[in-house]
This record gives C-alpha cells, sequence and structure tokens, in this order.
C-alpha cells in the first residue's frame, strides 16, 4: 500500500443526532441517577462508550438480509442461513440460537453445573459468573500472573494460566464439568488469547475429559490480534484463524451483539448430542422453538451476514487501529491505561492514576463519573463495584480498578475519538479534584446495574 492512513472502510449512509448538554446539566442528570451511570437516559450522553454490545451500526447488507427474514415458527429459512454462518466459522454440530450471550450461558450451565461444582476461566465476564454462582458452582478465574499488572506489556495478556487449568481439574475429580476460556478477555482489559494458549489448553481439558467452551463474543478481534501477532499466522485469513480457534473446543457460548455486529442475539453452539438435546429442552421453556432461540426471522439474517462481514480484513485493520489510536494518545500524555490497548475497549487503570482514592471508595466509578460530569463521555467501572461483592455476603476488592471505554462498532468516526482524548487530558489535568464514592443501595447480584451512589 502506498498511502498509510487507516480509513474507516464505510460511508455513512445514515445519520443519527447526537446532543450536547452543559456540565451544569450533566451536574443535575448525575444527582437524578444516583450517580450511576446505568441510570441515565442515553439521549443525555454525547459519546456513549458504556458497552460494545449490542450498539454497532448495521450495514446495508444486513438491512438488505432483514428483509429476507422468514417469521416462520419452526424450520425457518433465516435459520438455515444463521446456521451455515455459525458452523461455517465453528464447525460444531449442534447451533441453537438465543436472544443473548448471557440466555446462551444460563442454558449451558442449567444443564451441566451442580452445586459445589467449579468452572476455571481466563476471566468470567460478570453474566457469565452471575450465571455460574447462580447454579451454586464456584466461578475460578485464572489469567497468567501478567493480567493483574496493567502496564505489563504483552502480545497475548487474555491466556488463561494452563498449569492452574490443569491442577484445578486434578484436585477437583468430578467437579469440573466444564472449562471455559473468554476470547478476547474482556475484563481484563480486552486482551487476546494465543492460538498456542487455546491448543494447550484444549490437550489438557481432552487428556482429563472435560469439555472446553469458548466464550466467543470477540472471535473475530481475538483472530485479528493471532494473525498480527503470533508467528505463523500472518498469511492466514481471519476466519482461518477462527475456524483453527474453534477445532480446539467442544462448544462456544457467543453473544452476536458482539462480534455478530448485530443489535440482538447469540448462540450456543456445541458438538455432544445428549447435552444438545437438553438444552434445547431448556431452550423451548424459556427462549423458543430451537430453530428461532427467542429471535426475529429478521435477526438471524442480520447475524448471519454480520458474522461474514465481521471476518473482513479492512473492518477489522480499522477496528483495533481505532482503538489502539486512542490508547497511544493517553499513553504519550502518562494517562495509566491497561497495556496494549484491547480489542474492542481502553482500559483506564483508575488505581494508577487516582492513588487519593482507596479502593473502598471505589476510584474507577468516581472517574466514570468524571468523564461524565466534564464531557458527557459514558464508560464503565469493571472494578470493585462490579466485582467485590462476594456469593458469600462479604465484600473482596476487585483485583484491578479500571473504566472501560468500549467502542461501539462502525459508530464513532476519528474526530469523536479526539474529542474523547481531549476530554481525557482535561480530565487528567483536575484530577486531584475527583472524589471517591460510596454504595447508598445496591441489591446482592449484578449491583452495579442498578445501585444507589453518593459523591464522599
Ligand atoms: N461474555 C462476555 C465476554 C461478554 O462481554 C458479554 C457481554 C457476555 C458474555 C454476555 O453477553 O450481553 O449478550 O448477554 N458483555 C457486554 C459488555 C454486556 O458490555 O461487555 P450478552
Amino acid at each position: 500500500m502506498k498511502f498509510k492512513t487507516i480509513i474507516e472502510p464505510f460511508r455513512i449512509k445514515m445519520v443519527e443526532p447526537i446532543r450536547q448538554t452543559t456540565r451544569a446539566e450533566r451536574e443535575k442528570l448525575l444527582a437524578e441517577a444516583h450517580y450511576n451511570l446505568f441510570l441515565l437516559k442515553a439521549e443525555d450522553v454525547l459519546i456513549d462508550l458504556l458497552t460494545d454490545s449490542g450498539t454497532g451500526a448495521m450495514s446495508s447488507g444486513q438491512w438488505a438480509g432483514m428483509m429476507l427474514g422468514d417469521e416462520s415458527y419452526a424450520g425457518a429459512k433465516s435459520f438455515y442461513k444463521f446456521e451455515t454462518a455459525v458452523q461455517n466459522i465453528t464447525h460444531l454440530k449442534h447451533v441453537i440460537p438465543t436472544h443473548q450471550g448471557r440466555a446462551a450461558e444460563r442454558i449451558l450451565f442449567g444443564s451441566v453445573l451442580k452445586p459445589g461444582d467449579i468452572v476455571p476461566n481466563n476471566t468470567h465476564f460478570d453474566t457469565t459468573r452471575a450465571n455460574t454462582e447462580y447454579r451454586g458452582a464456584v466461578a475460578y478465574d485464572i489469567p497468567i500472573a501478567e493480567a493483574h499488572d496493567p502496564a505489563a506489556i504483552l502480545p497475548f495478556k487474555g491466556n488463561i494460566d494452563l498449569q492452574k487449568l490443569e491442577q484445578t481439574i486434578v484436585e477437583n475429580p468430578g467437579k469440573v464439568p466444564l472449562a471455559m476460556i473468554t476470547v478476547t478477555n474482556n475484563s481484563g482489559g480486552g486482551q487476546p488469547v494465543s492460538m498456542a494458549n487455546i491448543r494447550a489448553a484444549s490437550e489438557i481439558c481432552r487428556r482429563h475429559s472435560v469439555p472446553l467452551f469458548l466464550d466467543c463474543c470477540r472471535f473475530a478481534e481475538n483472530a485479528w490480534f493471532i494473525k498480527t501477532r503470533e508467528e505463523g499466522y500472518a498469511d492466514k485469513t481471519p476466519l482461518d484463524i477462527a475456524q483453527e480457534m474453534f477445532s480446539y473446543v467442544d462448544g462456544a457460548t457467543m453473544s452476536a451483539k458482539k462480534d455478530g455486529m448485530a443489535n440482538i442475539g447469540g448462540f450456543l453452539a456445541l458438538n455432544d448430542d445428549a447435552l444438545a438435546q437438553t438444552c434445547k429442552n431448556l431452550l423451548i421453556l424459556t427462549e423458543g422453538f430451537p430453530t428461532y432461540g427467542g429471535l426475529a426471522g429478521y435477526d438471524l439474517e442480520a447475524i448471519a451476514v454480520g458474522l461474514e462481514e465481521v471476518l473482513h480484513e479492512d473492518y477489522l485493520n480499522y477496528r483495533i487501529r481505532s482503538v489502539a489510536y486512542l490508547g497511544d494518545i493517553l499513553t504519550a500524555n502518562d494517562i495509566p491505561i491497561v497495556r496494549p490497548a484491547g480489542g474492542h475497549a481502553i482500559y483506564i487503570d483508575a488505581k494508577g492514576m487516582l492513588p487519593h482514592i482507596p479502593q473502598s471508595e471505589y476510584p474507577a466509578w468516581a472517574l466514570s463519573l468524571a468523564l461524565y460530569l466534564e464531557g458527557g463521555i459514558r464508560s464503565v467501572e469493571i472494578g470493585s463495584v462490579m466485582f467485590g461483592h462476594q456469593p458469600d455476603g462479604s465484600e473482596k476488592p476487585a483485583a484491578m480498578e479500571l473504566v472501560r471505554l468500549a467502542f461501539p462498532r462502525r459508530v464513532y468516526t476519528q474526530s469523536h475519538v479526539d474529542y474523547l482524548a481531549e476530554v481525557l487530558l482535561y480530565v487528567n489535568s483536575i484530577k486531584n479534584e475527583i472524589r471517591g464514592v460510596r454504595i447508598v443501595d445496591a441489591p446482592p447480584v449484578l449491583r452495579h446495574f442498578s445501585a444507589k451512589m453518593a459523591l464522599i
């Protein structure tokens, strides 16, 4: 290539206005939302980086596909398109559509977990953890040691600790009904997992007859990191790489709201016939018939097209670069982030940035409030509000206090990112004025969604 600028590989066909508010308005809105960004109205947010889940822009190809949606209750054409798209990537035998990722988790865990079981995972996402604990099982996070050091620069900081994986299986005979690997490792900074690590984890699991599942929400982003960082993959296509990743596992749970490029949807895919039947029976109970699983036919169409588009090299190159672009600016200005930049998000290390706020006063939550107050930016805390409350009712500070700035797919342009950087640099310049927060009222599980907070 003669030119080095990586452009957004699309042009914009439809626009959605976003609204500026004043700082005084945002101060009032924050108080009304009990200092919880989940409780804000989206229209009061200028740049919404709460999540990359279901917030992406669909392509003209996806919208065109939706017009072909077959809404038959059973055996719809759209289901077979969806099934083919999933199988083309995963080669897994049974494909069970669900309304989103957590439904796939609930159905899988509801079929295989019993109280006292242990599920090792590089890092469980919050709903994955909650669905495991809801079954009385233990969600055991075993990322490699370096994953807990935001500053450590490793190409595959999302890897699972293989020694701990084997040890957990050996020391708990009959109590590990499955192991999981989350790609990319969302709660650990959006960091990728190497092919070598997936392969080795698979060998361990097969040796001990423990099924291995991928939580594959961001499989395409992970494939891109393998292509660009792991030896031997530079000349392979993202599809080849994804296929190899899935060849090492017995099943997968997926939120199509991420790398499915859709606004809703997910699936559970697996090889075991008997388990698939049990899961389908549970699916019918709460999601729907196995050829739609809680989705409209047009949703299945959108996902089938999205799964193809997400593996385009120009898309993945732009996607990963646009996140790294923000990371580079922050690093150059000494704002501590989880390094290297994640695939779908930048994670600010709030413990490092705000050493004056103790963990008991939730520094990442406090920083996320400051970003909204000063710049109208919505982010999410991934720290002790999200993970500090233990199933036995006790409190344990999270390993890291992070603020995640998650990038919706194909939504914001480079000038939005430049604005973001400007706000972040400003907030960094007034960081000593940021105060901690306390919890006023919170439910026992998944408390971050609805907790009422107050400024200290
Ligand atoms: N697994 C991972 C790794 C996730 O990131 C998510 C969702 C899920 C499972 C559950 O999928 O939302 O479709 O039910 N993550 C979103 C986020 C919500 O903001 O990171 P879901």
